[in-house]
């Protein structure tokens, strides 16, 4: 049995090693059959040409011949660990999720830390936004909260998801460059898709390059909708809050570290966990009213390019979330996990955030393709930690070996059951009414009054890193007319801002007024020392 450097052993099941895979003291084919020679093929003769017979060979080679999956289409490098949640207890009055409930209450959870653009070989400090994708094992199923490093995001629909990222990754040509937004394909989509100005913020901020896993926020971006055992709702964002603080790279460490180190981030978890410096994170509710225009002080909050400042709703923590053990295999586990915001559990809730609807249908339809079929969920990694009772059958890959007659209810042959209950999942009743159209809410157009609130609540250094990122990255574009028009969004944001940029670009600054926005500063974290009630 492994012990890890914690003194912790390892969790029962596959994930602690498969004894059926690695039983005995011999090696052996797929077949179980010993092996006297694993060094030489069979031949005829010393000098002779290798036998088709040799089936050893063939075997051996074959099974290399198909180690690698497909990388994700997006996320592909990313490292990942075990841990445990703990709830405080304090959250029943907002949801009736069962892994918030108890104070004290623990439960397993899964990590995949990740950048969006590069291969799975890029390098871990390039400036991108960083993925923070948290598998909860909860008593009531699968709880998957699929969040980013930036609380807002690029586009506002779904339905533009393929173009962005299209725009972002290497151009098709000469698969230039890798896992930077220095190039003419992003700054074009960004500036003719201003709605992803905030975003775009946050990446040339210093958010853009995080010093380390322990030291980045997470957030579910979207509005989720939370429900009591009373049935009563209330509009919910989530947040992880790094207990060791937000810290940065500055960006000439970054690139430092990017060609000495490409695995500095995973490297620094990995060896953090061995010595027993767990990565802590605290979760955190944001709440609001259940109202009909699903608005906030204004702020939409089905558009997920806007955020809602701390001041106007504090983030109130309901939990801590520790990462202290190191997955045994990197390709059992942080290859093969597969996430999925439709993994909800009694409490939680999806709203109609068309960003969020979209995604809905986009991952397990990759999925379906990268962990090849439709039976990825009984991978060891992505297997609940209750009993499972589907009336799923067959497909490729299949390794359950189900019993009975009747997969179909309800029936009469093999018991009735398996039985839905009252107690399961229920969608909350809502009225849904309408045009068909392709179109967007009036509320959707401002596109710059948060990335000019962001701006605007930096400390004077950090605005000089900002003005330093906008110029390297936009001086890396060769079209100058792509170049002049991203300018001309950062016109709308601040006049300082565009002139120093235009003036590192060698441009004239143009002419514009930039956009009112309120005092509050998105970053400000209002959070009590102790837990209380939730309100
Ligand atoms: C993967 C976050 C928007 C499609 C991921 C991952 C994260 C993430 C963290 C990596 C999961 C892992 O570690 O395995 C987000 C966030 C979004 C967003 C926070 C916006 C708020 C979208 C949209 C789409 C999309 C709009 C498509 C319409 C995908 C796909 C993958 C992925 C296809 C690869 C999944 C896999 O291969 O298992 N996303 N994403 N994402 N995302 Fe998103």
């Amino acid at each position: 049995k492994t012990v890890s450097p914690t003194g912790r052993t390892e969790r029962e099941g596959l994930l602690g090693g498969d004894p059926r895979a690695q039983a005995g003291d011999h090696l052996t084919t797929a077949q179980g059959l010993r092996l006297s020679d694993t060094d030489h093929s069979l031949k005829a003769g010393r000098r002779g040409p290798s036998l088709l017979e040799d089936h050893h060979l063939r075997e051996k080679i074959t099974h290399f011949d198909h180690e690698r999956i497909p990388e994700r289409v997006v996320h592909a490098r990313g490292a990942a660990a075990h841990g445990t949640f703990v709830s405080y207890g304090n959250a029943a009055s907002a949801t009736k999720a069962g892994f918030l409930a108890d104070k004290g209450k623990e439960t397993d959870v899964f990590v995949r830390f990740s950048t969006v653009l590069g291969s799975r070989g890029s390098a871990d400090t390039v400036r991108d936004t960083r993925g923070f994708a948290v598998k909860f094992y909860t008593d009531e199923g699968n709880f998957d909260l699929v969040g980013n490093n930036i609380p807002v995001f690029f586009i506002q629909d779904a339905i533009k998801f393929p173009d962005v990222i299209h725009a972002g990754k290497p151009h098709p040509d000469r698969e230039i460059p890798q896992a930077q937004s220095a190039h003419d394909t992003f700054w074009d989509f960004v500036s003719l898709h201003t709605e992803a100005t905030h975003h775009v913020f946050w990446n040339m901020s210093d958010r853009g390059i995080p010093r380390s896993y322990r030291t980045m926020e997470g957030f579910g971006v979207h509005t989720f909708r939370l429900e009591n055992a009373e049935g009563e709702t209330v509009l919910a964002k989530f947040h992880w809050k790094p207990v060791a603080g937000v810290h940065s790279l500055v960006w000439e460490e970054a690139q430092i570290a990017a060609g000495v180190d490409p695995d500095f981030h995973r490297r620094d978890m990995a060896d953090s966990i061995e010595n027993g410096a767990f990565l802590e994170y605290e979760l955190g509710l944001q709440l609001f009213p259940d109202t009909e225009d699903e608005t906030f002080e204004g702020i939409d909050l089905l558009d997920p390019t806007k955020i809602v400042p701390e001041e106007l709703a504090p983030v109130q923590l309901v939990g801590k979330l520790t990462l202290d053990r190191n997955p045994t295999n990197y390709f059992a586990e942080t290859e093969q996990v597969a996430f999925h915001l439709g993994n909800l559990v009694p409490g939680i809730h999806v709203t109609n955030d068309p960003l969020l609807q979209g995604r809905l249908f986009s991952y397990v339809d990759t999925q379906l393709t990268r962990l090849g079929g439709p039976n990825f969920s009984q991978l060891p990694i992505n297997r609940p930690h209750v009993p499972v009772n589907d009336n799923l059958r067959d497909g490729m890959h299949q390794t359950a070996v189900h019993r009975g007659l009747a997969p179909y209810l309800p029936n009469s042959i093999d018991g009735g059951g398996p039985f839905t209950s009252e107690e399961g999942y229920v969608e909350i009743p809502r009225t849904i009414s309408g045009q068909a159209v392709r179109e967007n809410p009036a509320s959707f157009d401002d596109h710059f009054s948060q990335p000019a609130m962001f701006y605007h609540s930096l400390t004077p250094v950090e605005q000089v890193h900002i003005i330093e990122a906008f110029t390297f990255e936009l001086g890396k574009c060769y079209e100058q007319a792509i170049k002049e028009r991203e300018l001309e969004v950062l016109a709308k944001i601040d006049t300082g801002l565009c002139e120093a940029v235009a003036a590192g670009l060698g441009l004239p600054a143009p002419a514009g007024e930039p956009v009112a926005h309120g005092p509050l500063s998105p970053t400000l974290s209002q959070i009590p020392a102790e837990p209380g009630p939730i309100t």
